[in-house]
């Protein structure tokens, strides 16, 4: 087992004992998360942006940040034919031109990436449009009179997800571009709303589904695999996972993993993967039974395997059910990985050391 991973002594039912393994106190952040979806909904950039229809929107962004564009790109495939891309880099590629909306993500406003994206856009006379909570990007908006979605502060990026996402659902709504209809977005509030009471710490182990997968999870190694719906949640698990509760998750999709992958699954590792298939009701049959006979090839050879649903009609709701679901498995499991699912020590050093003036590349 796990050193790091004692599964017997963290009660999951004991809230006192969650409550001394979270000093942030990240398990409201996450029972609050309707509530910032409903704030996140009313926000707008300042000044307006111009109204043209673009041929291209581009989400300039990394980390938790960037998740929020997958979202958003992820609603778009079902409803746009213009391309929304999420660029997770330096500058920009070269095909935002005059005719695309760059829209800078970043909720520190501090990412070195997003700021050097958002002055690319700047240099090239892209419109643009900067979403952050402050930081060298508020700054860099402000001076040049950028439209700005200012959010509220305070959180990790990773979960301020609705802060993020619903601003730039109304971005490419002012310019023609509409991912989500008015009553999908309320639709995904109530799915969220009701989630986020059907998987908090007050609900017990036997009817909290979040807290059943972490525990079957427990020391393993956790392999998410999506369908073309929701392979974008996939990954999302993976990297809360990662930051939340500091261990290695990898993430793959279907159809594309049963033609490399599954082969990985005759190792003799595979006992200490747990794989999680996360589902959505609309998927094609073909998806279905892609699902179907992958369960019957890899599950002898796993430690475990589980399946868990997207809720909700729309896609929003889909998509954010499984964004729920994930980051509360990933609390869970940081509790009982007995690491504090708040901070991100070496993501800090990193980001620190990259900053730190006259540092020569060996
Ligand atoms: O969730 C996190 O803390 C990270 O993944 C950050 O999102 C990432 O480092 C980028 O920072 P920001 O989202 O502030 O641009």
């Amino acid at each position: 087992m796990d050193r790091a991973h004692d599964r017997t002594s963290v009660n999951l039912d004991d809230v006192a004992a969650l409550e001394r393994g979270d000093p942030y106190g990240v398990r409201h952040v996450l029972a609050e998360f309707a509530a910032q979806c409903r704030v996140a909904r009313g926000l707008r950039p300042e000044p307006r942006p111009q109204a043209t229809t673009p041929r291209l929107v581009t989400v300039a962004a990394m980390g938790g940040s960037a998740a929020s564009g997958d979202l958003l790109a992820a609603c778009a495939a079902e409803t746009l034919d213009v391309p929304v891309l999420v660029h997770r880099g330096y500058g920009l590629p070269p095909s935002a031109r005059p005719d695309t909306l760059v829209i800078a993500t970043s909720y520190s406003g501090d990412t070195a990436e997003t700021i050097s994206a958002a002055q690319a856009a700047i240099e090239r006379r892209t419109p643009l449009v900067v979403v952050t909570a402050g930081g060298e990007l508020a700054r860099l908006a402000a001076t040049r009179g950028v439209p700005q979605v200012t959010l509220p502060s305070g959180l990790m990026p990773r979960m301020a997800l609705g802060y993020l996402f619903f601003p730039q659902v109304e971005i490419l709504r002012a310019v023609e571009l509409g991912v989500a209809t008015e009553t999908e977005v309320e639709e995904s509030l109530d799915v969220v709303e009701a989630l986020g009471k059907e998987l908090g710490p007050e609900r017990p182990v036997d009817l909290n589904p979040a807290k059943q997968l972490a525990q079957a999870i427990g020391g393993g190694l956790a392999v998410i695999y999506g369908g073309p719906t929701t392979a974008v949640s996939a990954y999302r698990w993976k990297t809360d996972i990662e930051e939340n509760a500091k261990v290695l998750a990898t993430a793959g999709v279907l159809p594309e993993m049963n033609h490399n992958e599954i082969e990985a699954w005759s190792a003799p590792g595979a006992r200490r993967l747990h794989a999680v298939f996360l589902r959505d009701a609309g998927e094609p049959r073909e998806i279905e039974r892609r699902f179907a006979i992958l369960r019957e090839l890899i599950g002898d050879d796993a430690g475990g395997l589980s399946e868990m649903w997207a809720r909700g009609r729309g896609r929003v709701s889909r998509l954010l059910s499984l964004a729920v679901l994930g980051q509360w498995v990933s609390y869970y499991l940081a509790l009982l990985r007995r690491v504090d699912p708040w901070t991100v020590p070496r993501l800090d050093e990193f980001k620190r050391r990259m900053a730190a003036p006259g540092r020569d590349c060996h």
